[in-house]
């Protein structure tokens, strides 16, 4: 199996999510793989995954495993993500992240993203208590932005 595996990214995402959003199965990230607007960036430790749409993008996912974090393996699937969405025209991204997310909302905030809507219920409710999405959003620069130095990811559906 490769790090671009479907049921390798199922793995993934089964031990970085539980209920809000759901983890997603094998099938779900095989037939997400099979679209040619689908751009997954992928290291050993976890990968980013989301769709291009003419001049924007939207980040779909973005998980590392518990035993990978806090080694800057995030910040390299997150930059990755936006040089392969630059590469293939995108100018802005779009993502959502729970508003309880602390780790997330750090990632995003600490590489530029921007505050642009709140959904309120986006995940419907955590024992009886709301819980709703921020949207971010960044626009990125026009050279594209750049990998972090370190390890390069894989990178599928550059064509
Ligand atoms: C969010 C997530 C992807 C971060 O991955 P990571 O590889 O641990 O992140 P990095 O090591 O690259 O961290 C980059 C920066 O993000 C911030 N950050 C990451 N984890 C953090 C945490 N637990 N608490 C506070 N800030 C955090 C910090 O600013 C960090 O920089 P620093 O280590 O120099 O302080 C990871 O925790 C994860 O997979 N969580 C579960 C799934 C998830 O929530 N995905 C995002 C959905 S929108």
């Amino acid at each position: 199996m490769t790090a671009i595996d479907p049921a390798v990214l199922a793995a993934i995402h089964h031990q970085c999510f539980t209920t809000a959003p759901r983890p997603w199965t094998e099938e779900e990230f095989a037939a997400l793989l099979a679209f040619a607007t689908t751009v997954l960036v992928a290291l050993p430790g976890g990968f980013a995954l989301g769709r291009v749409a003419g001049p924007e993008a939207e980040l779909m996912t973005l998980a590392v495993r518990p035993d990978s974090r806090r080694k800057g393996i995030g910040r390299t699937l997150l930059s990755g993500f936006e040089h392969a969405a630059a590469a293939r025209g995108v100018s802005e991204i779009y993502l959502e992240v729970a508003e309880t997310n602390t780790a997330a909302r750090a990632l995003y905030a600490a590489a530029g993203y921007v505050s642009a809507g709140f959904r309120r219920d986006y995940y419907g409710r955590d024992g009886g208590r709301s819980l709703g999405a921020l949207v971010l959003r960044k626009v990125l620069r026009p050279a594209g932005a750049r990998p972090a130095a370190g390890e390069s990811p894989t990178v599928a559906g550059d064509g």
